[in-house]
């Protein structure tokens, strides 16, 4: 019987190192020390023995009962210990560890050109005016000395809505509009940016949904050397100190006269390279001298005042400055265009 209990201690013993977790660690109590357990037949069996042996397999099955508590109790301790380690590790958070960094946004390339621009005139004392997309043919075409049936209305093909009503082809409706609420009484001194729509095919430089930025002032005295002084001065915040403007003869129906605008390469400084096409000059906005019939028009008397008005592309503007070769680019949104933009 001694044996036996040896054995059963041992054995017991084995088991409990084993036991990976709390509830094995409980089938092995149940197994040895429960009712129906080893050490308890062993007791039961006493009676077979002789009556001096008794005492003496009593107090060893105690014994042995005993040793197989404590190591229970001292396992699960054990296991327990470990358990609350385990949570803490896999809760544990490393203050050390560096952020995972945000994605910031940053200005589309156009808002920016846009916004730098409106920058630059609002420094010359000019306000920003916004006006309708949704357009009547009066303020896009006949208050802009183009009237009904006039062929330079084909310059811009059209998306009409009505007879009447349009998307605006360009920003120019918004000299009329905003003549027409200063009722005669000048100075005007306005620009205003947003997008216009034609009925061209889209392709690298062209787009039926692109912006322009409008610029007026009427004033008494304003002469076509007030235009050239603010245009060289726009050119020169734009596209750096050093360059120069140049007229050339154009026509448009709102303006007389009208000219085409050009400014000195600022990749060659005039020498002649691909960006210039080899001319040294590179063609930015369209502008002129406001048409007495439009003043007329818009309640201003063309005998007390003058104006001058030009209207340019950002898309082209910005094309020129970051060196973008199809106008597309600004529309896709496609990341990788526009993460070249991010400001630093
Ligand atoms: N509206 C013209 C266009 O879209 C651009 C323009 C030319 C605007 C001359 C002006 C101007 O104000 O004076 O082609």
């Amino acid at each position: 019987m001694k044996e036996r209990l040896y054995e059963l201690k041992q054995e017991a013993l084995r088991r409990i190192d084993e036991a990976k977790d709390v509830k094995a660690l409980n089938d092995v109590r149940v197994a040895y020390l429960g009712k129906k357990g080893p050490i308890t037949e062993v007791l039961r069996g006493m009676g077979a023995l002789p009556p001096g042996e008794r005492p003496k397999i009593g107090a060893l099955a105690n014994e042995v009962r005993e040793v197989i508590q404590q190591a229970l109790e001292a396992k699960q301790a054990k296991l327990e210990q470990e358990e609350v380690e385990r949570k803490l590790a896999a809760e544990a958070i490393d203050v050390t560890l560096p952020g995972r960094p945000v994605r910031l946004g940053n200005p589309h390339p156009l808002t920016r050109v846009i916004e730098e621009i409106e920058d630059l005139f609002i420094g010359m004392g000019y306000t920003v005016a916004e006006g309708p997309e949704v357009e009547t043919d009066y303020y896009n075409f006949e208050a802009l000395n183009l009237p009904k049936g006039h062929p330079a209305r084909d310059m811009q093909d059209s998306f009409y809505i009505t007879e009447e009503i349009l998307l605006r082809t360009h920003t120019s409706p918004m000299q009329a509009r905003t003549m027409e609420k200063h009722r005669g009484r000048g100075p005007v001194k306005i620009i205003c940016p947003g997008k216009v729509y034609r009925r061209d095919t889209d392709d690298a430089t062209h787009s039926h949904q692109f912006t322009q930025i409008e610029g007026l002032v009427v004033d008494r005295n304003i002469r076509m050397s007030d235009l050239k002084g603010t245009l060289r001065e726009f050119a020169r915040k734009l596209f750096g100190e050093g360059r120069d403007i140049r007229f050339r003869p154009s026509f448009f129906p709102f303006t007389e006269p009208s000219v085409e605008v050009d400014v000195s390469c600022f990749r060659c400084e005039g020498h002649g390279c691909s960006v210039c096409k080899g001319t040294g000059w590179i063609e930015i906005l369209g502008a002129g001298m406001v048409h007495p019939n439009v003043l007329e028009m818009a309640g201003f008397d063309p005998k007390t005042y003058t104006g001058f008005a030009f209207g340019m592309g950002p898309e082209r503007i910005a094309m020129l400055k970051y060196g973008i070769d199809d106008i597309r680019h600004f529309y896709q949104n496609d990341l990788r265009f526009l993460r070249q933009f991010l400001r630093v």
